[in-house]
């Protein structure tokens, strides 16, 4: 059978992956920043998986304010690299499992969360940047991502947005909806985004250190009452983008721990401010074998 063996959490700030894209990793600004990645692309490189389940907003670029869908799951076999702004980042596109993205829409579906099924769609700087963190760019002479991914879009940018609850919970359906694909497979679900930043209006470049750190704890050892939080206090204390933080607990809510196994094993926890207007924020948690 298929299982989840980790799940990983990573900001998803776009300007890293210009950073990457354009040589600059090695400056003083950035060097901090991708120096608390090199355990997790270590680790990365020895807990490869088959198949990584991608928990991601998407920025405008698939769906624009004409279509917002709340959840929606890439079922294609290739998603193409796309974005606003500074235009499709220089990076292989994405390889997906439509089997096993079939499988996950008709059981989560048949656990009544409404999924929007994606036959075709372009991924943005949230789901490229999180691959290229944990990855590093592929080079030249291997071409590709080191496995397949299945992208996952949550609506974060039109109210109303999902609660945290909500995520949670789906997070939960979906660990079953995966861990009863009948072939054996290594997944892993990542949640991606946050942590607090505000990118307009008065509180533009808001960053609140304190409550990231307590996000970061809670999500750890007690993700069923982090996920009662209402959005009102995200946008309160983490900023208008803060509210990209519910998505880490549709990964949180799929571990074993939340469905009465053992507790996840902490293998990397990093928090580092500044990068562009975002404080980055970064755990790796694994199941037990
Ligand atoms: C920034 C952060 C984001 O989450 C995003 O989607 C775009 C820009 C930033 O900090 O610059
Ligand atoms: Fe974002």
């Amino acid at each position: 059978m298929a299982r989840i063996t980790a799940s990983v959490y990573t900001s998803h700030v776009p300007a890293i992956g210009v950073a990457m894209d354009t040589g600059k990793t090695q400056e003083p600004y950035w060097q901090p920043l991708f120096q608390g990645y090199e355990p997790s692309r270590q680790w990365l490189r020895e807990n490869t998986p088959d198949v990584v389940f991608l928990v991601y907003n998407d920025h405008a670029t698939q769906f624009s304010l004409d279509l917002v869908p709340t959840f929606a799951i890439g079922c294609a076999a290739e998603f193409k690299v796309a974005d606003e702004g500074w235009g499709p980042r220089p990076v292989p596109d994405v390889q997906g499992h439509p089997e096993l993205a079939a499988h996950i829409s008709q059981s989560v579906i048949q656990q009544d969360f409404d999924l929007t099924l994606c036959n075709r769609m372009v991924v943005d700087h949230g789901l490229t940047v999180p691959l290229s963190l944990m990855c590093g760019n592929p080079p030249a002479s291997d071409y590709r991502w080191p496995f397949k991914v299945i992208p996952f879009h949550v609506n974060v940018v039109q109210y109303p947005v999902p609660s945290g609850q909500r995520c949670f919970e789906l997070g939960q359906a979906l660990r079953r909806a995966i861990e009863s694909f009948d072939e054996d497979l290594n997944v892993q679900i990542w949640g991606t985004g946050g942590m607090s930043h505000q990118l307009q209006g008065a509180r533009a470049g808001l960053i609140n250190k304190p409550w990231d750190n307590a996000f970061l704890d809670d999500l750890i050892a007690q993700p069923a009452q982090l996920a009662r939080k209402p959005h009102i206090e995200y946008v309160r204390e983490a900023g208008s983008e803060g509210i990209e933080l519910v998505m880490w607990l549709i990964a949180r809510g799929a571990m074993a721990d939340v469905a009465g196994g053992a507790a996840p094993t902490l293998r990397h926890r990093f928090y580092h401010v500044p990068a562009s207007n975002t404080a980055v924020g970064h755990l790796i948690l694994e199941n037990a074998a």
